[in-house]
């Protein structure tokens, strides 16, 4: 019997039986075996280009072993991964990362019993062990012996502030809005959410506050939602990089006296700026960061390129800088639904000089098809959290439009790593 010869509410029970017997081998047989072979041979062939470093071999491989694991696994195992092993894993890593397991755990390369650890961190040593095992099992740290573990790249990242504030900023400020989309979705009869201050962002965490109010009121959720900022597109291509963007047609212009080359609207602790500097240090021009107060005032206390300027700016009203050669976001428009961007493009429009000024936004442009798992994630992040989205070209070129503006062309170098879209006037 196959799926489509039942639908399961067939009155006769001889005939619900043998459906919930059907549904019963499925959930445990491989999931897509069609696949299985396919995959084998992706994974051979870009395996032997990883280990003869090919630069681009590693995520082929990485992305087909992932397929190979959904396609063979049974459709139980997958249950048991979602539900249970990436919640629990998260708990481990977020409680580890407190306590100051991984700086203790990876500060060298010898092995380290529970007990030792466990006398660093203040740990009860039965209830690390259980964390340690757990943690082990996900792949975060290695086992050398019962009870005895090992770091590894994962684990020593974690010493980071950087990239282990992604933890706690996850948890405080956007996974009880996750959890609330399923009964915000409901009861919204299943519509698009577009209100930004009435979505389940509001319901989870239980405040009237916006998303950036509420960074606002906690402080130390904001200091990690910018830290995380910072760190979670590290070490993938970047537009500044060679063969992706034409960085040379932007900076080879007379940039006057004192012309601002970039003005980076909502640029965080600007780390795109900072590697900017460090990329293209011969670039003519000022260098300008605006960001809400809170955030400008983190950044000042950084250790920021001294040619970078900050500016406490709202990009809901008129852009201040006038005539600079590029106004520059990066993931700032997936953050409000559309009418909120056009406010906030149409704000710009004013200080742009024609044939001049350019808008670069640093953004996701998602394919029609074969969308990218970090893309789609981040995008029911925007709607449970923002009740905003990340865009397809078609949605990039309608909102860029509705401002007065036209797309010059989409850069785009890799799946999954945001595109330049570099926009003018229009005529
Ligand atoms: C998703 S973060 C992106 C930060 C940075 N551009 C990056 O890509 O790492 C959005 C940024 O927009 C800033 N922001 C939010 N509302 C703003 C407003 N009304 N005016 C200026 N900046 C704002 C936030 O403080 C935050 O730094």
């Amino acid at each position: 019997m196959t799926v489509t010869e039942t639908n399961g509410t067939n009155g006769a029970n001889g005939h619900q039986e043998a459906f919930v017997d059907m549904i019963a081998d499925i959930a445990t047989s491989p999931n897509i075996p069609a696949q299985v072979p396919g995959l084998l041979e992706k994974i051979a062939k870009s395996g032997k280009a990883f280990l003869a470093d090919d630069p681009k071999a590693r995520t082929e491989l990485l992305d087909a072993a992932r397929a190979l694991v959904y396609a063979t696994e049974t459709p139980r195992e997958a249950m048991i991964r979602v539900c249970w092993s990436q919640s629990t894993l998260y708990a481990c890593i977020e409680s580890g990362v407190d306590m100051g397991l991984f700086t203790a755990l990876s500060k060298d390369d010898k092995p380290k019993s529970v007990a030792s650890l466990a006398e660093v961190v203040g740990a009860e040593p039965k209830m690390l062990a259980r964390l340690m095992k757990h943690l082990c099992a996900m792949g975060v740290i290695i086992e050398t012996g019962p009870d005895e573990y090992l770091r590894t790249g994962y684990s020593i990242s974690l010493m980071a502030e950087r990239f282990s504030d992604a933890y706690p900023c996850i948890t405080d400020s956007i996974t009880k809005g996750i959890m609330a989309l399923p009964a915000h979705l409901k009861k919204t009869n299943y519509r698009n959410p577009t209100n930004g201050v009435d979505c389940a962002f509001q319901a989870g965490y239980d405040t009237k506050e916006h998303f950036f109010e509420f960074l606002g009121s906690h402080p130390m959720a904001a200091k990690q939602f910018n830290n995380h900022m910072s760190a979670y597109h590290q070490g993938r291509p970047s537009w500044m990089d060679v063969g992706f963007f034409d960085v040379p047609r932007l900076t080879n212009v007379d940039m006057g006296e004192d012309g601002a080359l970039i003005v980076d609207m909502g640029g965080s602790l600007g780390h795109d700026l900072s590697e900017f500097r460090r990329k293209w240090p011969q670039a003519a021009g000022r260098f300008i960061l605006q960001d809400l107060p809170a955030v400008v005032k983190q950044a000042q206390s950084m250790d920021l390129h001294k040619s970078i300027e900050t500016m406490v700016h709202d990009f809901f009203t008129e852009q201040p800088v006038k005539g600079a050669r590029v106004y520059y976001m990066h993931s700032i428009l997936h953050d409000w639904p559309d009418e909120k961007c056009i406010e906030i493009l149409k704000n710009i429009v004013p200080a742009m000089k024609p044939g001049f000024s350019k808008i670069l936004i640093n953004e996701n442009v998602i394919p029609e098809t074969n969308a990218y798992w970090e893309t789609t994630s981040l995008d029911i992040i925007m709607m449970s959290d923002f009740a905003s989205c990340e865009r397809t070209v078609t949605n990039w070129h309608s909102l860029v439009e509705a401002a007065g503006l036209k797309i010059r062309k989409i850069w785009t170098v890799e799946r999954g790593v945001e595109s330049l879209i570099e926009c003018e006037l229009a005529e």
